[in-house]
């Protein structure tokens, strides 16, 4: 190489980093997340290496360090990436040229490493755990904004320099009310009757009638019984009737069209045996652990299908009212969450006192069906 072009090389490897420097490391140790740690992390780790922190790469592997901060040459990831002895990483399939590069120059420039991954992120900065805040809607003073909703729409409208369509006509906004909320068309007359209602309130008023529904419930409570794996019947080959389900269903839909309070709603359903044994209303809604598939998959082996029911319960509350599945955790440390495996098993031992019990019914004619019967209650 002449010297020249050498001296190039060398202006262009001194400017590069100005323009993409990787400070933070978040691009690398993305890297590495979406091609090693399937095979190199705390609870898989081949040939002794894990490359889920900065530390735990810096000690190596059965090889010794794979990273060598400021030094690329001298890394083993590196050589591993660069495939050019045998050890040639990921096994399958060489990472695309930019990666490479992107590596080399972060380990030149020190392997800066923020630990944001799931294996090292302290619970407190782990990104799904912040308090969701309020954002300042963008000031507008077009026409066209009636909310902060509609500001937000229109700054990003105008961002693509694209401009809003015009509004729908009343034919097209009653039929998109009643499928979002009744989830049924309108009939004819409904539509004729919204459309020659003048009142400036119109919309206003036809939207709080569709609220004031059953059909509200019925047609919003099926996202709620979707979440919680609600089915009439127990699922796999013998998809036996679970012949008291619907009481769950409606206990559901009901409790969407009286609007119970949410967080009455999640107590109701996950511990109405203990906060409130004498409503045998509220006592309906723990019918969410006797709904859902059948866990009674082994004959004559009560403790394995025991085993079964209360990894359902844990793996159901936690992804349904957590908004985590906290279930990939049952056999190994969750890949992604900061969840331990102990972790799941302090979750699940919450459910371990459970057992199911036939509930005596009466009809409770204020609500035109059966209900646990207490008999303080049911009078
Ligand atoms: C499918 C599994 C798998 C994936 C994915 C994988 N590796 Fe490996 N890795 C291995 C195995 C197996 C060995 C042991 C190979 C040997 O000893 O010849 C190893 C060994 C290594 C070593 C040597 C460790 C030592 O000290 O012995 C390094 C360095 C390494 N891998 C880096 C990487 C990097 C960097 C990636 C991602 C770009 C990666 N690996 C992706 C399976 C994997
Ligand atoms: C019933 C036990 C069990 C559950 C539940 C489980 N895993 Fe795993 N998982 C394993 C086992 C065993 C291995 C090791 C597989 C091997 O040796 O190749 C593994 C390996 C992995 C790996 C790394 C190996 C690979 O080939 O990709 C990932 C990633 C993973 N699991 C993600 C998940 C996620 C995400 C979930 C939840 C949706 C989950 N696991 C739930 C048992 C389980």
């Amino acid at each position: 190489m002449g010297r020249k072009l050498r001296c190039g090389l060398a202006v262009l490897a001194w400017l590069v980093p100005l323009h993409g420097a990787d400070v933070s490391g978040a691009r690398a140790v993305e890297i590495l997340r979406a091609n090693c740690w399937q095979c190199h992390s705390r609870t898989m780790t081949m040939s002794g290496l894990d490359l889920t922190t900065r530390d735990a790469a810096l000690k190596g592997g059965a090889r010794g360090p794979a990273l060598v901060p400021g030094k690329a040459s001298d890394s083993r990831i590196l050589e591993a990436i660069e495939r050019k002895t045998k050890l040639a990483m990921p096994p399958a399939k060489p990472l695309e040229a930019a990666d490479v590069e992107s590596l080399r120059r972060w380990i030149n420039d020190g392997a800066p490493w923020n630990e944001t991954s799931a294996a090292s992120a302290p619970v407190s900065t782990w990104w799904a755990f912040q308090k969701v805040t309020r954002p300042t809607a963008p000031k507008s003073a077009d026409r066209w904004v009636h909310n902060d909703v509609d500001a937000f729409v229109l700054q990003r409208l105008k961002a693509e320099k694209l401009s809003p369509n015009a509004p729908a006509s009343a034919a097209t906004l009653v039929r998109r009310a009643y499928l979002d909320l009744w989830g049924l068309p309108p009939s004819i007359e409904q539509v004729r009757e919204f459309v020659a209602d003048k009142r400036p309130d119109a919309w206003a008023r036809l939207v709080d009638k569709l609220l004031a529904s059953p059909h509200y419930g019925e047609k919003w409570g099926r996202h709620w019984l979707d979440l919680v794996r609600y089915s009439d019947t127990a699922g796999f080959e013998l998809d036996t009737y679970i012949h008291d389900a619907w009481r769950f269903r409606d206990w559901v839909i009901q409790a969407l069209n009286e609007d119970k309070p949410y967080n009455l709603f999640i107590q109701e359903q996950i511990a109405a045996d203990e906060l409130f044994p004498e409503d045998p209303v509220a006592r309906t809604g723990t019918g969410l652990f006797c709904v859902g598939p059948n866990r009674d998959l082994f004959p004559d082996q009560a403790d394995i299908n025991r085993e079964e029911v209360l990894t359902d319960y844990a793996d159901t509350t936690s992804s349904v009212f957590l908004g985590l599945t906290a279930g990939c955790a049952r056999c190994h440390d969750h890949k992604f969450d900061p969840i331990s495996q102990e972790d799941y098993y302090r979750i699940r031992a919450v459910f371990a006192p459970v057992t199911k019990v036939k509930v005596a019914l009466n009809r409770l004619e204020s609500l035109g069906y059966d209900v646990a019967d207490d008999r303080q209650l049911a009078r």
